[in-house]
């Protein structure tokens, strides 16, 4: 595994991006930064850590050909490998908020944010965001966002806590090609946050009450509303939190 540091760039994704525009890269090379200056989130959100406190890192995994409509397993065994690697390094009461926020009781603890190469039908390669809040001790503006030390007191090693995550990612990567994607969804929709209980979601502005069941194969979520199953993909629905 080859793991580049810079002390500072804008978005560790954009970075790796820009390498492989340049020159051909390792699979699962892992570029991470103290300090990230545009950090981006999902639907074009800003991602915003102290720099030094956290870690932020992008890895890049090759696929053979991985047919578009199975990218879902790329998020599906990303949030499994930091949900395993997070309880092996003792943070309670995890959860995986659907898509793939990673979520230790009521608060946001890692975001993700994969962003992907197609060629036709398949994905060729993904550039794996990850943001994890560790030592910050504070989150302006925040309400649902935590760090590691926040949730169990301790201070963290960086270095130690990444060399941990890395290796479940590398282990929950690998068995993307030859899964059929079964073991991993009911894997996947046993870990989810607020599975099985009433919750509110806003749906076309308006609010909707529903019980999350689990996802599709291509990664809409399943929610039960009045007995009925819908689902429903990332731009149609928001947890109203
Ligand atoms: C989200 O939850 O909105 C996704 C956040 C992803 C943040 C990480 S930090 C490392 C990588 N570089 C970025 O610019 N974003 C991702």
């Amino acid at each position: 595994m080859i793991i580049i540091k810079v002390g500072a760039t804008d978005s560790t994704n954009l970075h790796l991006k820009r390498m492989l525009a340049e020159t051909a890269l390792e699979d699962f090379t892992v570029l991470v930064t103290e300090s990230q200056l545009k950090g981006r989130g999902q639907a074009g959100a800003q991602w915003i850590s102290d720099p030094g406190k956290n870690l932020t890192f992008s890895v890049l995994k090759c696929f053979e050909a991985l047919e578009v409509n199975r990218g879902f397993l790329i998020s599906q065994a990303v949030s499994l490998a930091l949900f395993n690697a997070f309880s092996k390094l003792g943070i309670p009461d995890l959860s995986i908020k659907w898509p793939n926020d990673i979520m230790s009781g009521q608060k946001k603890i890692c975001g993700i944010l994969i962003e992907n190469t197609i060629k036709g039908n398949a994905i060729t390669q993904a550039v794996i965001g990850i943001g994890i809040n560790i030592n910050q001790d504070s989150f302006r503006g925040l309400p649902h966002a935590a760090s590691f030390s926040q949730i169990t007191g301790t201070e963290y090693d960086l270095d130690s806590v990444l060399d941990v995550v890395l290796n479940f990612l590398r282990d929950g990567l690998d068995r993307i090609s030859g899964a059929d994607g079964k073991e991993m969804r009911e894997t996947y929709d046993s870990c989810l946050f607020l599975k099985d209980r009433e919750t509110v979601f806003k749906v076309d502005g308006n609010e909707v009450k529903g019980v999350i069941r689990g996802v599709s194969r291509d990664g809409k979520l399943i929610l039960e509303i009045d007995g009925n199953q819908r689902s429903f993909g990332t731009k149609e629905i928001a947890f109203n939190l």
